[in-house]
């Protein structure tokens, strides 16, 4: 299976991950800052900014969509608890 890296500029760690992870299930593990809520698209708390490779993350849902308006996210802006990791992404709380 491909692994990528995630690389979580806040604390300046990189973990390799298979295709398909979710960021939360890594974030919380390395202690990177980003706060969790619900962890189920309700909350809108794990909000982080992909600097790099925004790309290579799963296309968000209508329902994330939807809570990122809600939320004024900026462009770039997606929920931690829902993106699954396609690519080498590089990112930190909003
Ligand atoms: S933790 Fe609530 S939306 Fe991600």
């Amino acid at each position: 299976m491909s692994k990528y890296n995630i690389t979580f500029a806040d604390i300046g760690a990189t973990v390799s991950v298979p295709r398909g992870t979710r960021i939360v299930e890594v974030a919380e593990k390395v202690g990177a800052s980003i706060p969790f809520g619900c962890k189920e698209n309700d909350c809108g708390e794990c909000l982080v900014e992909v600097l790099q490779g925004v790309d290579n993350l799963s296309t968000p849902s209508a329902l994330e969509i939807e809570l990122l308006k809600q939320k004024f996210a900026k462009p770039g802006c997606r929920l931690a608890c829902q993106a699954m990791v396609q690519g080498d992404v590089t990112l930190k709380p909003a």
